[in-house]
């Protein structure tokens, strides 16, 4: 969106707007290599390239980033040719373009990670980070010891063998059970394949955890924002085994 010169410059913090204005008189601001000394002129922050005695301004983005508790029915992509509801609907009153990090099945539950943090993002989702997500599926059956030791060595997937998770039965009801899994990808629909893979279908698939983040604080479809310690922890923690010699 355009905006008047002094205000950008003020917005980038090159100075208040009043001593901006005296900036563009005096002849110091140029736009795309042109001298503007017009009050009035307009920018676009996203086109236009300012500088300032040769050096350039520019807005920077505040960095956001949010823990959201995806309920089911909804879809991690910001658009959808079938019009079903987006994780971005639920996040109101946020002025930042946020965009989900990775992806959660539309009815899969739980814990997810929006920011407009590129880098985070990328940090996020590049497997040889391996960022550990842990999920409660409920199954069709109850796996024996041999199927979780399938899940826990590797299985063969139409996209190549999974790497090695953690996976223990939390408890079993009638004639189903809880798995608690814990994989270091970000495979497309990974755990409902692994479960397919064993003959032991997921009913119900909740992400509880996202390195050391995890989803206890909050009830379906609630955010709440990181602070910049819980993301510098998240960081440190989630590439600590990368960083290691
Ligand atoms: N694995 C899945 O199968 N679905 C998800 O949404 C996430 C992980």
């Amino acid at each position: 969106m355009k905006m008047r010169l002094q205000k950008f410059l003020a917005k980038a913090g090159i100075a208040s707007r009043r001593t901006s204005e005296k900036l563009i008189l005096n002849g110091k601001v140029k736009v795309n290599g042109n001298v503007i000394t017009q009050l009035g002129t307009k920018v676009d922050p996203e086109q236009d390239i300012v500088t300032v005695n040769s050096k350039v301004a520019k807005i920077e983005n505040r960095k956001v980033y949010i823990a959201l508790y995806k309920p089911k029915g909804y879809i991690t992509t910001l658009a959808d040719p079938q019009g079903r509801k987006k994780v971005s609907d639920l996040i109101k009153n946020v002025k930042e373009r946020v965009y989900p990090v990775g992806r959660l099945d539309y009815d899969t539950e739980g814990l997810l990670l929006l920011t407009n943090d590129g880098d985070f993002a990328y940090t996020l989702t590049h497997p040889k980070h391996k960022i550990k997500k842990v999920y409660l599926a409920k199954v069709q059956g109850i796996p024996s010891e041999n199927d979780l030791e399938k899940l826990r060595t590797g299985i063969l997937l139409s996209d190549g063998i999974t790497a090695p998770a953690e996976a223990f039965i939390l408890k079993t009801c009638d004639h189903n059970a809880i798995v608690k899994i814990t994989i270091y990808e970000g495979r497309n629909r990974q755990v409902r394949r692994m479960m397919e893979a064993i003959n032991h279908p997921v009913l119900h698939l909740k992400r509880i955890k996202i390195g050391n983040l995890d989803i206890s604080n909050l009830k379906v479809g609630q955010y709440r924002f990181l602070s910049k310690r819980e993301v510098e922890n998240f960081l440190n923690h989630a590439t600590a085994k990368v960083d290691k010699p």
